[in-house]
């Protein structure tokens, strides 16, 4: 009843959001991926959805419901993320990007399982740089209304600050990152241009409701 309630502040808006982590294979059987819930993710799915936007969600590997009404696409890699996102994003009014994105994935796919068999040192990989998916959808023009996120164990205003900067974007949300990787609540802090505003300790969705009625405000201003 709350979500039926919530005002139609997105309404003939096109949101695409990126959730989760990514993984990224080494062999057949193994990978590096990271502990990212995409619970965020999925929350702010939700919330521009009852907020009367059509959402499009680009999830990495996660173990959750598609919430009612969005349009899911499942990816594992950081490629296949991207090659997801970048033709949609064209077409969105505003993009969020909440997925843990591997920075980098192994440089060398192998077609078989690496056996030890008859190996006396363990082995090691080369590893090679994922595409920044945010950074390549905020070059577009003309481009949808970008938001980031940060989650940073240390200095998060000024690690906030910086990738506003370089990814060029006009919002970047913060949270203070490893710890709240899994869990129902966070605490955001936005950070734009304007300076920063506090979203406190919350659960998930009711921040991803907030957060939609800034990023509203933000794009009809
Ligand atoms: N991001 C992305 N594609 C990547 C890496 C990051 O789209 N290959 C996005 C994330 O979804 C997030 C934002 O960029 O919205 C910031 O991600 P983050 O990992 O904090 O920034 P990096 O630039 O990768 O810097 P670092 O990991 O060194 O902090
Ligand atoms: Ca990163």
């Amino acid at each position: 009843l709350v979500a039926f309630f919530q005002p139609k502040i997105l309404r003939g808006k096109r949101i695409l959001v990126t959730a989760g982590p990514t993984f990224e294979a080494i062999d057949p059987v193994r990978g590096i991926t990271n502990h990212s819930s995409g619970k965020m993710g999925f929350a702010i799915a939700r919330a521009a959805q009852e907020a009367g936007a059509e959402v499009t969600l680009i999830a990495g590997p996660v173990h959750l419901p598609t919430p009612r009404g969005v349009a899911r696409i499942d990816v594992e890699s950081a490629r296949q993320m991207h090659a997801a996102v970048m033709p949609l994003a064209r077409d969105s009014d505003v993009f969020v990007a909440t997925a843990a994105v591997a920075d980098w994935r192994p440089a060398q796919m192998n077609e078989h399982k690496i056996k030890k068999d008859g190996k006396k040192v363990a082995p090691t990989f080369e590893l090679t740089e994922n595409e920044d998916i945010l950074a390549d959808v905020a070059r577009l023009s003309p481009r949808p209304y970008c938001v980031g996120f940060a989650a940073e164990s240390e200095n998060l205003l000024k690690h906030a600050r910086d990738k506003l900067q370089r990814k060029n974007v006009p919002l970047i949300v913060g949270n203070l990152g490893p710890a709240t990787f899994g869990r129902d609540d966070n605490a955001l802090v936005l950070v734009d241009a304007d300076g920063d505003r506090a979203l406190p300790q919350a659960d998930k969705l009711t921040l991803a409701r907030q957060l939609v009625q800034e990023i509203a405000r933000r794009i009809a201003a």
